[in-house]
């Protein structure tokens, strides 16, 4: 699929040939021996923010900007990886147990071969290069294209016999334990699993999903970056998480899955206003993933729009894991007659916004987001157009 070349919006390339030529090139300079390439996508979500670890309903998909990444044995006992983006490398010892302390990329690498070694997996020193066209800190899971992408890498060099939904499970638990993250599984499910033209109808619980067909050429998704990642984010997002087993648990079902609104309801007693908003919009915006999906299948836009101004009112107001720079670009697309739906997407507390923008008027909206956003404060947005792509994969 080819992306449409608008004036404001950057479009980034199917799947760049160039970034896969630049790792390959970099991988045989650096080790002298040719690699195995894997390319895993980044993904966005079209609603269903914060049900996935309460083992509820999401609609992702993956997007055809993600991570190339370049893998082969290594001859020296210990293994080196290289990110080209930044131009950064390290060598470790395979056994390595621990995160480094405020690490970042490099503990999802070594997250999946400590994971990997745990499911008792052999494995033998590695070294990778990889880059990427995900726009960083935007929120659209470079880390779980990461971990799937070496996860995959490992499984096909040393033929591991992993199943994707075991190497997902895998690069879950990295997140877990080497980065501190207690995320869901929807990043990795769906950068793994994605297809294009789709979105993925994902039960958190069961782990079975339906693929809903997604494409409609009157309008285009745009991604709004806000630029701004809050630096609470990953303990608040740990904290969300605590609050929702903590009212299942107090309620005697698994998950907030289990309930539905009246039950919960019924014991607003029990709970302090803001601990049962929170449950609250958990419980909602599950109800809204399943409107959303009979929506897509209506080719119903306008209602999957509304779905989605009413699932950011939740993120803003209830779930508070919003910020002021992503309220003031939801409110500039509900102020225009071209975008029937817009929300935050993601985690939370910075990154981008979804919009629903009539294809014929996605200059004007990004032209009026970005003045808007600069008058209030004093920064740039990057708008980007993206369409669905296809999951972890080789490329040969
Ligand atoms: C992050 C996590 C996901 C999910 C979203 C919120 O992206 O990695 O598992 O919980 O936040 O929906």
């Amino acid at each position: 699929m080819v992306f449409l070349c608008t004036f404001e919006a950057l479009v980034l390339p199917i799947m760049d040939q160039l970034l896969v030529q630049k790792v390959r090139d970099q991988f045989q300079e650096q080790f002298q021996t040719s690699p195995v390439v894997v390319f895993s996508p980044g993904r966005i979500n079209l609603i269903g923010e914060h049900t996935d670890y309460n083992e509820g309903y999401v609609l992702p998909a993956a997007i055809d900007m993600g991570i190339v990444l370049a893998i082969q044995k290594s001859k020296e006992p210990y293994c080196t990886a290289t990110a080209i983006n930044i131009s950064e490398s390290f060598s470790f010892p395979l056994d390595q147990r621990t995160p480094i302390p405020e690490g970042g990329w490099q503990n999802y690498i070594m997250g999946v071969v400590y994971e990997i070694l745990n499911k008792d997996r052999t494995i033998a020193p590695f070294n990778v290069v990889f880059g990427g066209n995900i726009p960083p800190g935007a929120g659209l899971s470079s880390s779980a294209a990461l971990e799937n992408a070496l996860v995959f890498g490992l499984n096909e060099l040393f033929q591991l016999g992993l199943s994707k939904m075991e190497m997902i499970l895998l690069s879950q638990a990295a997140e877990h334990t080497f980065a501190g993250v207690q995320c869901g599984i929807m990043d990795q499910y769906a950068s793994m699993f994605g297809k294009q033209n789709t979105a993925l109808f994902l039960d958190c619980r069961t782990l079975q999903a339906e693929v809903i067909p997604f494409r409609n050429d009157e309008f285009s998704l745009i991604l709004l970056d806000s630029k701004v990642k809050h630096n609470l984010a990953d303990s608040a997002y740990n904290d969300r998480r605590n609050t929702c087993s903590g009212v299942a648990q107090q309620l005697g079902v698994p998950a907030l899955r289990d309930l539905d609104v009246q039950t919960l309801l019924d014991n607003r007693q029990k709970f302090e206003n803001d601990i049962f908003q929170k449950a609250l919009f958990v419980l909602e915006e599950n109800n809204r993933v399943l409107n959303a999906v009979i929506a897509l299948r209506n080719n119903d836009l306008k209602t999957l729009g509304t779905l989605l101004f009413e699932s950011h009112a939740g993120l803003q107001h209830q779930y508070k894991v919003s910020c002021e720079e992503l309220d003031l670009l939801v409110d500039v697309a509900r102020k225009s007659d071209d975008v029937p739906g817009a929300r935050m997407m993601g985690g939370g507390f910075g990154g981008c916004t979804l919009n629903l923008v009539k294809t014929e008027k996605i200059d004007s909206f990004i032209h009026t987001a970005k003045e808007e956003y600069k008058a209030r404060f004093n920064k740039a947005i990057t708008a980007y157009h993206v369409t669905t792509g296809t999951g972890t994969r080789l490329i040969t």
